[in-house]
C-alpha cells in the first residue's frame, strides 16, 4: 500500500517538476526570441481555437491589417507564420530562399509523399536538389514545349469540336468544366506517358481522376488538424490516416501498372530510346539516381501539381471572358489582326505576338490566383524575418493573392482588367520579376511548370474565343453575370460550382 502511494506521489511529483521545466523553458525562449506579433495563445491549443481551421487568405487579410505584414499564429504545436508584403515576400522567397526553402508537411501528406520522397513535399536538401534536376529536362524546358505544343493544339482543337457537334453547348450551354478536365489530363499524360484517354468515359481515366480529387480532398480538408496540431490526439487519426494509405496504395498500384510499367518495357525493347518524360525519369533510376518509389511519386506530384491548378485557373479565365464579353471581343480582333482574317487555329508560336491574349492569362493569375499561398514554405532552422526570430520548422505562408490584389499596390484591383498588364503594369511577367505579382511563387520553390501552364492556357482561352461567342446560360436571370463565389481551400481558390456556359459557334 504505502509502495502504492509512494509511486503515485513519485508520479505526481515527476509530472509537477515536468510542467515547471515546461513554463520555464516558455518562459525562457520568449525572452530569448523577438517573436513576430499574434493574438495571445492558451496554453496546449495555441490560437486554434480563436482563429479556426478555415485560414483562407481572405480571413489572412483581416488578421494583417491587425497584427502587421509578419504575424505569428500558434496552432497547437505548430508555428504559423503568415507574409503580407512584396518586400517580406522577397525575403523568404529570394533573399534568403534556402533559409525558407523547404516545406512543411503534415500527418497525411507524409502519407501521400511517403515522408518527403517526391519533389514538391521534400525539406530543403540533397534530395530534393536531386529530384528538381531529374524532373528538369523531361518536364520543364522550352524543347519540352516545343515537342508537346502540338498534343496541346489538338486537345485543344478537340474541345472545340466536341463543342460545335453538341446543339446543347449552343442552346441551353454546358458545363465546360467536364471537357476542360479530359483536355488537362490528356495535355499532362501526353508529356509524361505519350498517352492520351479517348474519352471521359474511360475506366481508367474515371478511376485517376476520382482517385485524385479523393486525394486532394484528404489532404486540404481540416479533418485531421487536431491530430497534427496537438501530438497527444494522435491515435485518435488511426482510421483516417488509414484511409489515407489505402487510397495512396490503390493510386500508386495504377500508376504502377497502366503506365511505369508499360514505359518500362518499351525502354527494354526500343534499347532506351527516349520518347516521353517517363522514359528521361525510368533511366534516372535505371543510373541509380533514384529508386522506384521517387519515380512512383513523380507521377503522384505532376497527376496534382501539373493538372489541378492549371484547370481551376482555365476555368476562372473562361468565367471572366464570360462576365467581360468587351474583353472577348478585344480578344478576337488582336488574333484576326495577327493571324488574318480567316481564324486559322491559335498555335503556340503565334502567342508572342498577342500581347492581349498574353494580359488576360496574366490578369486570371492575378485577380482569380488559384495557388493563394503558394505551397507552404518552412524554415529547417531558426531564422530571422523583418526583425523578428522566426522558431525553427514553422509553416510560411505567403499571401500572394494579397499581394497581387492590394489595392494600395494596384490600380482598381478589384477589376478584371487585362489592359493593366499593357498599360500601368506593362512590364510586369507572371515569373515573379516583380513581387507584388507572384502566382507561381518565384526563387528556388517556384513552379517549374510555369512553362508549360502559360501556353496551356493562353490556346485554351485563344481557340475557345476564336470559335465561339461565350456567354452565360440563359433563363430568368439572362442579363446576370456568372456566379464567381470562389471555393477556398487551405491555400487554393477554385469556382464554388461549376459554371454552365453556352458557346455560341462564330460563323
Ligand atoms: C496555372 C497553373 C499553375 C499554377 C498557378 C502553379 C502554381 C504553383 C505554385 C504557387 C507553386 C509553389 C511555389 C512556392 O512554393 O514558392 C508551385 C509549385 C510546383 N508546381 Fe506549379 N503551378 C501551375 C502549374 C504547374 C504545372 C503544369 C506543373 C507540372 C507539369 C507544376 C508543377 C509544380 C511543381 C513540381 C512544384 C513544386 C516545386 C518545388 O517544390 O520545388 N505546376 N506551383
Amino acid at each position: 500500500m504505502d509502495v502504492l502511494l509512494l509511486e503515485k506521489a513519485a508520479v505526481l511529483g515527476l509530472f509537477a517538476a515536468a510542467m515547471v521545466l515546461a513554463i520555464a523553458v516558455a518562459k525562457f525562449s520568449g525572452k530569448r526570441f523577438r517573436l513576430p506579433p499574434g493574438p495571445s495563445a492558451a496554453p496546449i491549443v495555441g490560437n486554434w481555437l480563436q482563429v479556426g481551421d478555415d485560414l483562407n487568405h481572405r480571413k489572412l487579410i483581416g488578421m494583417a491589417k491587425r497584427f502587421g505584414e509578419v504575424f505569428l499564429l500558434r496552432m497547437g504545436v505548430r508555428n504559423l507564420v503568415v507574409v503580407s508584403s512584396p518586400e517580406l515576400a522577397k525575403e523568404v522567397l529570394h533573399t534568403q530562399g534556402v533559409e525558407f526553402g523547404s516545406r512543411s508537411r503534415n500527418l497525411v501528406l507524409d502519407v501521400f509523399t511517403g515522408k518527403g520522397q517526391d519533389m514538391v513535399f521534400a525539406s530543403y536538401g540533397d534530395h530534393w536538389r536531386k529530384m528538381r534536376r531529374i524532373m528538369t529536362v523531361p518536364f520543364f524546358t522550352s524543347k519540352v514545349v516545343a515537342q508537346s505544343r502540338a498534343g496541346w493544339e489538338e486537345e485543344a482543337r478537340l474541345v472545340v469540336e466536341e463543342l460545335k457537334a453538341d446543339p446543347a453547348a449552343a442552346t441551353e450551354g454546358v458545363v465546360l468544366w467536364r471537357s476542360l478536365q479530359l483536355m488537362m489530363y490528356n495535355d499532362v499524360f501526353r508529356v509524361m506517358f505519350g498517352r492520351r484517354f479517348d474519352t471521359a468515359d474511360d475506366p481508367l481515366f474515371r478511376e485517376i481522376n476520382a482517385l485524385n480529387v479523393e486525394r486532394s480532398r484528404l489532404s486540404q480538408s481540416f479533418d485531421f488538424n487536431y491530430g497534427d496540431f496537438i501530438p497527444v490526439l494522435r491515435p485518435f487519426l488511426r482510421r483516417y490516416l488509414h484511409r489515407c494509405a489505402k487510397l495512396n496504395n490503390r493510386r500508386m498500384r495504377i500508376f504502377e501498372e497502366h503506365f511505369v510499367q508499360q514505359r518500362m518495357k518499351a525502354l527494354d525493347q526500343s534499347g532506351g530510346e527516349i520518347l516521353c518524360a517517363m522514359d528521361h525519369v525510368l533511366m534516372a533510376e535505371r543510373k541509380g539516381e533514384i529508386n522506384h518509389d521517387n519515380v512512383l511519386y513523380i507521377v503522384e506530384n505532376i497527376n496534382i501539381a501539373g493538372i489541378e491548378g492549371t484547370l481551376w485557373s482555365i476555368e476562372w479565365g473562361i468565367v471572366e471572358l464570360v462576365n467581360h464579353p468587351e474583353v472577348q471581343s478585344k480578344l478576337r480582333h488582336e488574333m484576326a489582326a495577327v493571324l488574318g482574317p480567316n481564324r486559322p487555329p491559335l498555335t503556340v508560336p503565334d502567342l508572342e505576338h498577342l500581347p492581349y491574349l498574353q494580359s488576360v492569362v496574366k490578369e486570371t493569375l492575378r485577380l482569380r490566383m488559384a495557388i493563394t499561398m503558394l505551397v507552404p514554405h518552412m524554415n529547417l532552422k531558426d531564422a530571422k524575418l523583418g526583425g523578428f526570430d522566426i522558431p525553427a520548422q514553422s509553416k510560411i505562408l505567403v499571401n500572394a493573392w494579397f499581394l497581387a490584389n492590394d489595392p494600395k499596390r494596384w490600380v482598381r484591383a478589384d477589376e478584371f482588367r487585362p489592359e493593366r498588364f499593357l498599360e500601368e503594369e506593362k512590364d510586369v511577367e507572371a515569373n515573379g520579376n516583380d513581387l507584388r505579382f507572384v502566382p507561381f511563387g518565384v526563387g528556388r520553390r517556384s513552379c517549374p511548370g510555369i512553362i508549360l501552364a502559360l501556353p496551356i492556357m493562353a490556346i485554351t482561352l485563344g481557340r475557345l474565343v476564336q470559335n465561339f461567342q461565350l456567354l452565360p446560360p440563359p433563363g430568368p436571370g439572362k442579363d446576370d453575370k456568372i456566379d464567381t463565389t470562389a471555393k477556398l481551400g487551405q491555400f487554393s481558390s477554385q469556382i464554388l460550382n461549376h459554371a454552365t456556359i453556352v458557346c455560341k459557334p462564330l460563323i
